[in-house]
């Protein structure tokens, strides 16, 4: 039934984005076909997911309830698309951010899928209605949108076109549900979808208080991953909200009239470019060298980091 989806899942695109979405596939346990334009990219994505999910098990942090080898024999690659997506139940394309190139791949799967498949794409930032107009399968297509690290990062954007069937936002809601992600339903399309609205909306009001010399980069920093992160990866902006008075209502009657003086004082969109960029880059710079070896560092700290944080979520949510 389509409520209950099982099957084989395609990635198209063995990239990073790729290799996350095999894994996580494959933690539901689902089959997985792993295709990509470049051979050797297939071979590295299978070599670098079998090295990921022993270190996961190591750490006691593998997905799902199958163990790594079980995991591991349910993906394989292909180097032929309509071979691997024939009797597919989900197609996950992780191709690059790139118009064109997404527009030309959908056409071509249009041509080779049946009318069951959900066509799904990764993309960040690319609407819909861009990418699946004109398809003859486009009640099937939607955007579902990873956050980087998708393995430690549960969130999923699920993005319609305006021609998508309710019956594939649902399976691919269902989908991300099955293998632990946490997915949501943007109702209409909008450029930025939600996650990066927000997070533009966060770095411009941060950029313009460091650029008005209001507060050093590193300082700017401290006040997300020292105050506001803190909650934020608990509870959102609006219960936060609730929870700070006596209700949302309460809230808006004692802090409504603060907040609109406030935001009133917000500057234009920052150019992003310039003396504050030569600033903040050299801030950033101290504290971590912007060569491959310290931002790989850094980065895997972070990764370490989001692992926890995934652990301590989940036994705050079993509470
Ligand atoms: P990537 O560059 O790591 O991987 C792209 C893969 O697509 C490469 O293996 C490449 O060989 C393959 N490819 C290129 N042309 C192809 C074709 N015609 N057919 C099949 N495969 C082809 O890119 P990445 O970072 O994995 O991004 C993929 C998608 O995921 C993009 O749309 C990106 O916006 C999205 N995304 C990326 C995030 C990130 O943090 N990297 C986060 C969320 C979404």
């Amino acid at each position: 039934a389509s409520s209950t989806p099982s099957g084989v899942v395609v990635i198209v695109g063995s990239g990073l984005i790729g290799r996350s979405w095999a894994m996580l596939f494959a933690s539901g346990g689902f089959k997985v076909k792993l295709y990509d334009i470049e051979q050797q990219q297939i071979t590295n994505a299978l070599e670098n997911i079998r090295k990921e999910m022993k270190l996961l098990e190591q750490a006691g942090s593998l997905k799902g309830s199958l163990g790594v080898e079980e995991q591991l024999s349910l993906i394989s690659g292909c180097s032929n698309l309509q071979e691997a997506v024939e009797g597919a139940m989900h197609i996950q394309e992780c191709v690059p951010e790139n118009l064109e190139l997404k527009k030309k791949i959908f056409a071509q799967l249009d041509r080779i899928i049946d009318d069951r498949v959900v066509l799904s794409s990764s993309s960040s930032c690319l609407l819909p209605s861009k990418l699946f107009s004109g398809l003859a399968h486009v009640k099937q297509c939607i955007v579902a949108h990873p956050v980087n690290p998708p393995y430690y990062v549960p969130l999923v954007e699920l993005v319609p076109h305006p021609e998508t069937a309710p019956a594939t936002v649902d399976r691919t809601y269902a989908l991300m549900k099955k293998l632990g992600q946490s997915p949501v339903r943007m109702l209409k399309e909008v450029d930025g979808f939600a996650l990066n609205r927000l997070q533009y909306a966060i770095i411009s009001e941060a950029w313009r208080l460091v650029e008005e010399g209001i507060i050093s980069p590193s300082d700017l920093d401290l006040v997300m991953s020292d105050g506001l992160g803190m909650r934020y990866a608990f509870i959102g902006p609006l219960e936060t909200m609730h929870l700070n008075a006596e209700g949302m209502l309460n809230y808006c009657d004692r802090y409504g009239e603060g907040m609109k003086r406030v935001l009133k004082t917000f500057g234009p969109t920052p150019e992003f470019s310039g003396a504050t960029a030569a600033k903040v880059n050299q801030a950033m710079c101290m504290k971590v060298p912007d060569d491959p070896v310290h931002l790989a560092a850094r980065r895997q700290w972070r990764d370490e980091c989001l692992m926890k944080l995934a652990k301590l979520k989940g036994q705050m949510q079993s509470q």
